[in-house]
């Protein structure tokens, strides 16, 4: 999943295809309607008519949350002394910059890309929309009879992953039955890619056994699903640069217990392409998106491990809802036709079999005791 999305000028993010619009392969809610942003220019505020300071954006797309955002603050008269943006894609930097070069000069002069995270810690707001999603994650199968291909591990889980055998050899050998071995690729040279499994390594031995033990529910041998280990680096990582305010994520994701129930047996692991959602990992190698479904209780317990505390999660429509979307749609200028649009977008962000109750918003917060009026309508933490 690293190789297929981040190998540099070969991986899906770091090489040129559209990705994001109706010309890629995905619609993010930023994408959907300036609605989604105008909230968020909203809770952002309020965060930093306390804190001051500034706006770090981490994998901002195309630029329209920056750019909705940074319109939306100057209307409040709460404009950030910077929006930093740190983005690993190249391609997507350079969209970036095209998109926001049309802000007037106020505003354009205030944004900065970014290498790597700030050294020194900042006040105010970190925005990650739809990034937790995008950081490669581990497949795990769920060990027992049956299961164990090698000689017995004492390990509650398996490693699924790729593999690549070199020659037209048998795809079995005494180590890896034929049933656990599956032809997934072969190179011009003949050479194979096989899916299997394989004893995991220590880090997703414990993170399996930790996780396997706290659920309510036994999963049975076979289950597949997946664990992000880059998780805790990355919210380290980003706590480490916040020395006052919040941290706000959008993503699609569970608490754990819903995240692992013994239904989902195949985990949540997609790809996109061309706006069609699937579930094939070996088909259009490098042109497609990977992403999996975020353990929310990971990420919750990631933040309180980096010294943040977890002040507010809710569903986006929720979030959404309590910043005053349907004021907002409703309030707009416009013809009929732009105010049927409008509402049409605010559907899509709210709606349950849409966007409004996959997504979720969490609120992480350092050394801020503000309010947070966009978790005001909807406490989830108790599911976490
Ligand atoms: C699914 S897109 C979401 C883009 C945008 N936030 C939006 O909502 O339209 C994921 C974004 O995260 C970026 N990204 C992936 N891994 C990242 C990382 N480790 N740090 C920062 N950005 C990352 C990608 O390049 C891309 O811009």
């Amino acid at each position: 999943m690293d190789l297929v999305l981040y190998a540099p000028g070969l991986g899906y993010y770091s090489a040129g295809s559209a990705k994001l619009g109706s010309s890629g392969d995905f619609v993010t809610a930023p994408e959907v309607s300036d609605l989604f942003s105008q909230c968020v220019a909203r809770q952002v505020a309020e965060v930093l008519s306390i804190t001051e300071g500034e706006i770090l954006e981490l994998g901002a797309g195309t630029g329209r949350m920056a750019a909705t955002v940074l319109e939306a603050l100057a209307a409040e008269g709460v404009l950030p002394e910077r929006y930093s943006i740190l983005e690993v894609s190249g391609d997507l930097a350079q969209r970036q910059r095209e998109r926001l070069r049309s802000l007037p000069v106020g505003l354009r002069e205030r944004v900065v890309w970014l290498e790597r995270l700030p050294e020194r810690p900042i006040r105010g707001v970190v925005l990650a929309n739809e990034v937790l999603d995008a950081l490669p994650c581990q497949r795990f199968v769920v060990a027992g009879a049956g299961i164990e291909a090698e000689p017995p591990v004492a390990t509650v889980a398996r490693n699924a992953g790729v593999d690549w055998l070199s020659g037209r050899g048998p795809l079995a050998n005494a180590s890896a039955p034929a049933r656990s071995v599956v032809e997934v690729g072969v190179s011009m040279d003949g050479d194979r890619f096989v899916e299997r499994t394989a004893s995991p390594d220590e880090a997703l031995a414990s993170a399996c056994e930790a996780l396997l033990s706290e659920l309510p529910q036994a999963l049975s041998p076979g289950y597949t699903s997946e664990v992000c280990l880059r998780l805790e680096p990355w919210l380290a990582g980003v706590g480490d640069c916040l020395e006052r305010g919040l941290i706000l994520l959008f993503d699609y994701g569970l608490p754990r217990s819903h995240y692992y129930h013994p239904q989902r047996v195949s985990g949540t692991l997609r790809c996109h392409f061309k706006h069609r959602a699937h579930d094939d990992p070996y088909v259009n190698v490098g042109i497609q998106d990977i992403t999996a479904w975020v353990d929310f209780t990971r990420v919750a317990q990631a933040a309180v491990a980096a010294g943040l505390e977890v002040a507010g999660f809710s569903t986006q429509a929720a979030f959404l809802l309590a910043m005053g979307i349907e004021r907002l749609a409703a309030s707009g200028s416009g013809d009929i036709v732009e105010q049927t649009r409008r509402a049409g977008e605010a559907r899509r962000l709210l709606l349950p079999g849409e966007m409004g109750e996959a997504f979720k918003a969490m609120a992480l917060i350092r050394d801020y005791d503000g309010a947070l009026a966009g978790f005001g309508l909807q406490d989830l933490r108790h599911s976490l």
